[in-house]
């Protein structure tokens, strides 16, 4: 079942490749890439055109962004923007009585030195208002993306000309335009009526309306692209971050062998992977009956909303077995929902539409969707279930979809304005710096290994909403254009006034001092990022010098992204940064000197004395703990993305450290697509769920975590291509050998004997769990560090663990369970006295604590 990893990868890479719009929708379908004069093709093989053709009015330039964001899918048709300066039009021929899909994308950036802070405008396409006042950069601030994808479906017409005309707002000086691809694609009739939340037995015709749509979600599944719908192009996306509170529920999904079947029903209305996986509230009655499984969505006052909810019971097959009412915004849309009832037989889809009107009320605008079990018909389980959910905004009785721009959160408002008062200081030598500031902007986030997000608490802070993402930079972006790479600099130029604060300058002669000028005789490692040296300050203290390799653009970025990380974070099990230098071209860092080396030169590969049991389960848990301060510590949770074990280094006292966070060793790619974003980290610890979502979460540290563990039990590295083919990949070998229960027969040799068996099975059991496909049934760093700090004790003190054990923890890797016990036996407290140290109140100082300050713990 476990295919080699590396053939997965070349796979991929091959499909996305070879990857065309087999099931595309029509040919009359148009796909422009604005201001290009060629279009081209994007990371999906999609082809686009150039958008000359159907301009009407001439008053428009074509111009090229001068940054490219790293998260941007691909350069098609993000990089070239057509820029309007007064009102302008493009004129479509359409069919009378067809429906179509209109997409508009934005990529608000700099093109020829306009500000994209100054554009905002209306849209207005067949007499719908689509957009007024729209702001490209506000909305891509609050909601953290580089680009912004609108849909609206316009209603069949009775004219066969579609205008769409683009006119900046006159209530802002020096307004203009943009807008960087537009498809205008034919669909079918997707939308007839829809009942009216509140009102019995009435409904609303959608047939006829205009829409927006806002969310798109494959319940309890994945990611699912355009090229993988159905026929109509669209994008389905995870519903987690959407789920209210801590009730998730449980995913599930069809089993293979089963057939999806559409019944009575067109089967472009969702592709089969939205029916084929489902998100349902969990195996115990008790517990379903005494929570609602709620998603929570942000939208526009003064709108009617449809909902399509998606249906499809895979498992079970009668009436009155799962039984459940709907709510829509607190009022029952559905009472007695019953999908079996609806579809006559298990595996058949079915959908239902609702719409809600929802007021503009004081604050944000929500619409909530719960379902809960029918405890009235006594079903036979006290459950419910969901596969998939589209939100659509309806046009108001003046044609218009228009909604205000979202508001940035605070804190992405000081984060912003503290970059770029730390750029401006510097804007007078930044000549060079906008054409290089397209390299710097791709390798940025490339070397960004670390993601910082809102974790997901609902209830706590206003801004947990409208911006659930924080890119480390606050706002990487918009930070690329601005950062600038100027070779005679001698001040700070790259680090930001608040990082620069934090640590210490070290000047070149110091540098140079310490490392005997760069001998190459104290040369202890080499990265992505240039050489490590050993070196001697203050006379006497040993520290670790990274030199960046002049000629490395990546370099300046890596750098930068060091600095601003390891500035803000202290703690015991983290590598700490004692400072920086930047002069004359040359940068370094400076950090704590680490006697032991990485963890991998301890394991395998080198003559050093082999680690006992004991040590090595102890450098597990420091890096567990390490890992579990970057992903709770803080109010953002931060993702290390290269766990292994050549980034776990060992102090002179065998503290575990976790380092290289923010490093890349793979070089920063122009052509950003897909698949390479997604290869960031190295071989052999890649999260195979990262594939499949493409999306990033802590518990992609998890399954790293888990290779890890392996390697140090078996002293082989992640992936061995001289061994036989299933034994290559050390995560599936140990996996295969695990489940026949052989482990013991590929643990490193020096250990057997050594090892007491309880100890072993809890160690295995835990490296096991991490590896699990699902990254939500892999542990939390929490929960590993508890089972492994049990581990330790069943090695040390076997009788009175296991007292313990019967005592506190009557179900493994039950998270409220073990939630419980970690405040009482792990000494977490002290971890945080370190960090709090870091927010110490220095200038500017405040936006980084509001990142760094650990909320209520
Ligand atoms: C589209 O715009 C043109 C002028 O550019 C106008 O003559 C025409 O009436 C418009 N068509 C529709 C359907 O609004
Ligand atoms: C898209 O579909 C192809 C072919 O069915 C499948 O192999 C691939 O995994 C799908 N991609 C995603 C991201 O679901
Ligand atoms: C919504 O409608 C009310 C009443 O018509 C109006 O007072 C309010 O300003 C509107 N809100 C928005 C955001 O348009
Ligand atoms: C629904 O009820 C919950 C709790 O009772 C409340 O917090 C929420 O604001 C309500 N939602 C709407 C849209 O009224
Ligand atoms: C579920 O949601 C409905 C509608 O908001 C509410 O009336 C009910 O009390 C909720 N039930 C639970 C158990 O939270
Ligand atoms: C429609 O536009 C009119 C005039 O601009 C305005 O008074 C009215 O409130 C608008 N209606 C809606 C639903 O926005
Ligand atoms: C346009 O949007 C900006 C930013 O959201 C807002 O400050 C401004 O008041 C809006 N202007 C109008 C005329 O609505």
């Amino acid at each position: 079942m476990h295919i080699n990893t590396t053939h997965i990868l070349l796979s991929l890479l091959c499909l996305s490749l070879a990857l065309n719009f087999h099931n595309a929708v029509s040919a009359d379908s148009l796909i422009l890439g604005c201001g290009s004069a060629s279009g081209g093709t994007d990371a999906d093989g999609r082809k686009w055109v150039s958008d000359s053709a159907y301009l009407v009015s001439d008053e428009s330039i074509s111009a090229t962004a001068q940054s490219q964001d790293p998260s941007l899918p691909s350069p098609v048709p993000y990089m070239s923007a057509r820029i309007f300066s007064a009102e302008s039009s493009y004129k479509f021929s359409v069919k009378t009585n067809q429906r179509y899909w209109l997409r508009l994308h934005f990529y608000p950036s700099t093109y020829s030195s306009l500000d994209p802070a100054d554009a905002y405008f209306s849209v207005v396409a067949g007499g719908v208002t689509l957009m007024t006042n729209f702001s490209a950069s506000i909305t891509a601030q609050a909601l953290t993306q580089a680009y912004i994808v609108r849909e609206y479906s316009l209603a069949p017409m009775d004219f066969e000309i579609l205008n769409v005309t683009f006119k900046p707002s006159d209530q802002h000086k020096g307004s203009y335009a943009f807008v960087n691809g537009i498809e205008l694609v034919p669909i079918p009739d997707l939308f007839d009526k829809a009942s009216m939340v509140g009102f019995s037995d009435q409904s609303l015709d959608v047939g006829t309306a205009n829409l927006q749509t806002m969310f798109r979600l494959n319940v309890g599944g994945q990611y699912i692209p355009a090229s993988n719908d159905s026929g109509l192009t669209r994008t389905w996306y995870d519903d987690s971050p959407y789920l209210y509170g801590a009730a998730f529920g449980v995913t599930s999904e069809a089993s293979d062998k089963l057939k999806i079947q559409y019944q009575g029903m067109e089967d472009y209305v969702a592709p089969v992977d939205v029916y084929r996986t489902s998100r349902s509230m969990g195996p115990d009655p008790k517990l379903n009956q005494n929570f609602n499984l709620t998603w929570v969505f942000q939208v526009d006052g003064n709108f009617t909303y449809l909902l399509r909810l998606h249906f499809c019971e895979f498992i079970l097959t009668k009436i009155n077995q799962k039984v459940f009412d709907i709510y829509v915004n607190n009022q029952t849309a559905m009472a007695s929902a019953d999908v079996i009832a609806w579809t006559g037989s298990k595996a058949v889809p079915t959908y239902k539409d609702y719409s809600v009107y929802v007021t503009d009320g004081a604050g944000d605008e929500e619409l909530w969707v719960a379902l809960h079990p029918s405890i009235a018909v006594k079903p036979e389980y006290y459950d419910s279930l969901l596969n998939g959910l589209e939100v659509f905004k309806i046009s108001n009785a003046n044609k218009s979809l228009a909604g205000p721009n979202p508001t940035p959160s605070d804190m992405l408002v000081k984060a912003e304005a503290a970059r770029s008062f730390a750029s401006n200081t510097k804007s007078s030598n930044s000549v060079i710096g906008v054409s290089a500031g397209g390299i710097a902007a791709a390798g940025i986030a490339a070397a960004v290994c670390i993601v910082l997000y809102q974790r997901k608490n609902r209830q706590s802070g206003t801004d947990s909403r409208t911006a659930s993402w924080l890119p480390l930079y606050g706002n990487s972006h918009s930070t690329a254009s601005k950062s600038t790479i100027s070779g005679r600099s001698t001040a700070s130029t790259h680090v930001s006034t608040m990082a620069a604060s934090l640590c210490r300058h070290f000047s070149l002669p110091e540098i140079k001092h310490a490392t005997k000028n760069f001998d190459e005789n104290l040369v202890i490692g080499v990265g992505g990022f240039g050489k490590v040296y050993k070196g001697i300050i203050d006379g006497g203290t040993k520290v670790a010098i990274k030199r960046s390799n002049p000629s490395s653009e990546q370099g300046v970025n890596e750098f930068q992204t060091e600095i601003e990380m390891l500035s803000k974070l202290r703690h015991r099990h983290l590598v700490s940064l004692i400072g920086y230098c930047e002069e004359d071209g040359e940068m370094a860092l400076v950090y704590d000197y680490m006697a032991h080396g990485t963890l991998r030169e301890h394991l395998y590969k080198s003559n050093k004395p082999h680690l006992s049991w004991k040590q090595r389960l102890e450098i597990c848990i420091g890096a567990a703990r390490g890992l579990h301060y970057l992903h709770t510590g803080a109010k953002y949770t931060i993702i290390h993305r290269d766990v292994k074990t050549t980034n776990i280094l060992v102090d002179e006292k065998w503290v575990a450290k976790v380092s290289d966070f923010g490093l890349s060793k793979t070089g920063p790619d122009i052509n950003q697509n897909h698949v390479s974003t997604v290869v960031k980290g190295s071989f052999g610890y890649l999260d195979p769920e990262y594939f499949r979502r493409q999306q990033l979460t802590e518990k992609s540290d998890v399954y790293s975590f888990g290779v890890v563990l392996f390697e140090v039990l078996c002293a082989r590295p992640a992936l061995n291509p001289s061994l036989p083919k299933e034994q290559v990949s050390l995560a599936d070998w140990a996996l295969h050998c695990q489940k026949k229960g052989i482990l013991e027969d590929i643990i490193d040799p020096h250990l057997k004997g050594t090892i007491n068996p309880e100890c072993l099975k809890k160690f295995a059991d835990t490296a096991e769990k991490c590896l699990s496909d699902h990254g939500l049934d892999r542990p939390s760093m929490g929960d590993i560090l508890w089972n492994l700090e049990f581990a330790l004790q069943l090695q040390e003190n076997p009788d009175g663990a296991k007292a313990i054990s019967e005592r506190e923890t009557p179900e493994e890797f039950n998270h409220n369970n073990i939630m419980g016990i970690h405040r009482n036996t792990l000494s977490l407290g002290n971890d945080d006295s370190d960090m709090n140290e870091a927010s110490d109140d220095l200038n500017g100082s405040e936006v980084f604590s509001q990142i760094v300050k650990p909320k209520g713990r």
